[in-house]
């Protein structure tokens, strides 16, 4: 029996062009390019320059993903953007892409699930184009973290990047095989007793301020690799498939050791993780769709292939999404 799926058709990223380098950081932080690698994996991030926001990233990245997928802008008639710096307040970021783009039609919205927003957007699309009330998705995440770091903080300020990956998400009618094209499982999880372990000390409502990342390290971390393998272990679960038939795991990119954690529990071999955070750091809701764009661009990624994508966020979020190529 035939079954309604979304199908990613397109992917495309965009990145500021200023990129600051650890050295960078070390000229006025007491930190290191050594100690930023050793407990990372980050060698470089790039910084959005004065007036460019987290929609005009959103849009760049959204007009790649709809040149790679050959469509339109205007066959879209839903617009899904993950943030957790939006431009302003409200309305949302969404909505000034789908301006940008020249779209009059249809729903724009954000998502704010943190650095687990890209799955969560992606689950709200899927969820949205298999109800038949959409045809044709662009989900994106994108982000300018370096406007709520607080830059004197070396145990937070030189993690963080800005960035946008974005998504052409279609519906279609798969066979309803093993062989099917699209998301096959999203699952989302959350728990709000760990609210106060990552953070941003302001808000609309709180202090009238926009305020600025805060983050116990270590705690997240401890709970990083359990989380994270045991959201993958759910997706695997839910479709019947083993670890063994991941071609690709398209982690969320915040820290090379929970990468490195994550898949050596589950039994992921490295050759099979794509890597972005030596380049970006951690952009947030946009690593995942930055990371995937990459190993599309230079061939790895092919038609076919089984992608496992997962995150883990404040909140604490979490969220893992298997789908084929
Ligand atoms: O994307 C959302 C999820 N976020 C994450 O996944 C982040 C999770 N956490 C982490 O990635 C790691 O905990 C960090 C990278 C943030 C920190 O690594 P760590 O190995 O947990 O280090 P730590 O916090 O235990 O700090 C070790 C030492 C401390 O000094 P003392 O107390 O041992 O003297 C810190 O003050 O490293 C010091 N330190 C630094 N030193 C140089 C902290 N930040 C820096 C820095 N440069 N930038």
């Amino acid at each position: 029996m035939s079954l309604r799926r979304s199908v990613i058709i397109g992917c495309g990223a965009y990145l500021p062009s200023k990129v600051v380098t650890n050295a960078d950081l070390a000229r006025d932080l007491d930190t290191s390019d050594e100690w930023i690698v050793q407990r990372t994996g980050i060698h470089e991030r790039r910084i959005a320059a004065p007036g460019e926001m987290t929609s005009h990233l959103a849009a760049h990245a959204a007009r790649a993903a709809l040149a790679h997928a050959h469509v339109d802008a205007q066959s879209i008639d839903l617009i899904v953007l993950a943030t957790s710096t939006p431009d302003n307040t409200f309305p949302a970021s969404a909505v000034s892409v789908q301006a940008d783009l020249g779209i009059t039609h249809g729903a724009a919205f954000d998502v704010q699930a943190v650095c687990s927003g890209f799955v969560y957007a992606l689950a709200t699309a899927d969820g949205l184009l298999k109800s038949g009330a959409f045809s044709r998705a662009l989900v994106i995440g994108s982000e300018t973290f370096s406007r709520i770091l607080d830059w004197t903080d070396r145990s937070t300020c030189v993690l963080f990047g800005d960035g946008a990956g974005a998504v052409v998400l279609d519906a279609q009618e798969q066979p309803g095989t093993r062989e099917d094209r699209g998301i096959l499982t999203v699952r989302l999880r959350s728990d709000g007793r760990y609210k106060s372990k990552l953070y941003v000390d302001g808000g609309p409502s709180s202090t009238g301020t926009v305020g600025h990342l805060r983050m116990e390290g270590r705690e997240v971390f401890r709970h990083a690799v359990t989380m994270i393998t045991d959201v993958v272990a759910d997706a695997l679960k839910a479709t019947a498939y083993t670890v063994d038939d991941i071609d690709w795991f398209i982690p969320h990119q915040a820290n090379k050791r929970i990468i490195d954690g994550s898949a050596h529990k589950l039994g992921i071999t490295p050759a099979k993780i794509v890597i972005t955070l030596d380049r970006h750091g951690n952009t947030s809701a946009a690593s995942i769709p930055l990371a995937l764009a990459d190993a599309v661009a230079d061939r790895r990624i092919k038609r076919g292939d089984l992608l496992m994508l997962e995150a883990m966020g404040g909140g604490f979020t979490w969220g893992a999404a298997l789908l084929r190529w």
